[in-house]
């Protein structure tokens, strides 16, 4: 794994976004596989405002990490977040947009579904945010490094950043989520890890300094050669050993 180290959210969103518009720019069919949540909220405006000024991505495919569990068109679910910050405001849709269906009644066949589409659209790139318990996508505390995508139960923390996210009271929030598990999160080219903001210092300190243990799914990183944290200053401020510095 490597860790690039930034000032601020705006210097990581920068980061992270060039890796994204490289892949953009070099690739005959781009496949993207984005976060959602505060972390890339940066990422997504730079991204409109490229397409805005002649970005072309009409022959990228855009996915996502995970979806929670209700109507589809709550103020909290990842298609919301992906059409508010992203497809509602460009005129050029991306090739393929494909997310997973979080109001479906039948979980093993959209589970299917959407693993089939993992198969079929290799992905160039996955983004992940880090949850304040080391989450990577809805892989909680405790999750077996062999999961594959699986119904998750949100811890009590992931809870709270949601309602905190999305300013939602508790009965609204939703408290599971299709996720992919760590096998397929591992099987994107590239896996690029975005962290910004004190509240997350611990996590990083685990995830860097801590044991690779499923008690901090993040870790299951470090010895993954494609992955790439970005980490800003704030993230950082807990970490003693420098030669990442
Ligand atoms: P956040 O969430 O980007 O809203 O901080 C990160 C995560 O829980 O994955």
């Amino acid at each position: 794994m490597k860790v690039l180290l930034v000032k601020d959210y705006d210097e990581m969103s920068e980061k992270g976004y060039e890796l994204i518009k490289e892949i953009i720019e070099t690739k005959e069919e781009p496949v993207i596989s984005m976060t959602t949540g505060g972390t890339p909220r940066g990422i997504f405006k730079l991204l409109v405002e490229d397409i805005h000024n002649g970005l072309d991505i009409s022959h990228t495919t855009i996915m996502n990490l995970d979806e929670y569990i209700g109507p589809r068109n709550a103020v909290y679910t990842v298609r919301t977040f992906m059409y508010k910050n992203l497809y509602d405001l460009i005129n050029v849709q991306p090739k393929n947009i494909f997310l997973i269906d979080g109001a479906t009644e039948d979980i093993k066949k959209e589970t299917n579904r959407y693993k089939e589409i993992l198969q079929q659209y290799g992905r160039d790139i996955q983004i992940l945010g880090l949850g304040t318990n080391g989450h990577i996508g809805a892989n909680e505390p405790g999750t077996p490094f062999d999961s594959t995508m699986f119904l998750a139960e949100h811890t009590e923390a992931t809870i709270q950043s949601t309602m905190k996210e999305y300013n939602i009271e508790r009965n609204d929030t939703p408290t599971q989520m299709l996720t992919l598990g760590f096998t397929e999160i591992l099987e994107a080219k590239k896996v690029v890890l975005l962290v910004s903001g004190k509240h997350k210092a611990k996590a990083v300190k685990d995830l860097l300094e801590g044991e690779i243990t499923p008690d901090c799914p993040a870790s299951v990183l470090r010895d993954c050669e494609n992955a790439i944290v970005i980490i800003d200053e704030e993230a950082a401020s807990l970490l003693e050993k420098t030669n990442y510095l």
